[in-house]
């Protein structure tokens, strides 16, 4: 007769919830860049100059496809890097909107995406969590090309110590390797990590790796349904410090 059992999956144990105490354990701060410090939608303004009245409807479907393509080509084992992986969200996005797109138009675009807009808090909050004298570090998907102006134009690069690509790995978050990468680069355990995302399936990835986890919740979403649920959730990064600082019960 057939063995009519499946294949036994084994999945780990979630990492268990933070106390008060091991959050004052933390010894760095790793911050996801895209949505997270960085708005990817304040490029809305340039897209409705170029197609007026669909700048919006653009970007959400730019940015969708954008992520969507990191998680179906890392199935595929078929990396491709962060810019190219952009330039072909936009590319998809104006073909199925009906936008014309033409070289001019997407050098526009994707210089302009090296200088997007940080989210208003960013900054005081990153030098208020720098001067609780944690290590802060940005964990992201963009290539090294792509983040580097993007720190610099921002004026982040006194604050951010340590700016860690997936590139390293050839593969997108969530793949535990490219959390991995950061307890490596930062020589901290990942029980001393806090990991900070608006992206809630990327915190919801940094959770089910092992770090402490804070969704950046702006816009009131529920969380993602992946079992592994982030640990703290905030409206906004100003609120960081004051948690981090909350005294040990
Ligand atoms: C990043 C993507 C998730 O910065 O936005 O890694």
């Amino acid at each position: 007769m057939d063995d009519m059992r499946g294949p036994v999956v084994y999945t780990a144990p979630m990492p268990s919830k933070p106390t008060a105490r091991s959050l004052r354990s933390l010894r760095a701060l790793v911050f996801d860049a895209y949505g997270t410090l960085f708005d990817v939608h304040s490029l809305v303004a340039l897209c409705e100059q170029i197609w007026p009245g669909k700048g919006a409807a653009l970007s959400q479907l730019w940015r969708g496809k954008q992520l969507e393509y990191t998680w179906q080509r890392s199935l595929m084992r078929r990396y491709e890097d962060f810019a190219r992986i952009t330039e072909a969200g936009l590319r998809y996005a104006c073909a199925a909107l009906g936008l014309q797109f033409d070289e001019e138009r997407c050098r526009a675009l994707m210089g302009a995406y090296l200088k997007l807009a940080t989210f208003p808090e960013v900054r005081s909050a990153l030098a208020a969590l720098k001067a609780s004298k944690l290590k802060l570090a940005i964990l992201s998907n963009g290539s090294a090309a792509m983040l580097r102006p993007l720190v610099a134009n921002a004026g982040l690069r006194s604050l951010i110590g340590t700016v860690i690509s997936v590139d390293q790995r050839k593969i997108y978050k969530p793949a535990p390797a490219v959390y991995r990468l950061a307890t490596q680069r930062l020589r901290v355990p990942k029980t001393a990590i806090g990991f900070i995302s608006s992206n809630c399936w990327d915190a919801c990835g940094a959770k089910s790796f092992g770090f402490r986890t804070f969704w950046i919740n702006r816009g009131g979403a529920p969380v993602d349904e992946l079992g592994a649920a982030p640990d703290h959730v905030i409206k906004s990064l100003d609120e960081l410090p004051e948690l981090l600082r909350r005294p040990v019960s």
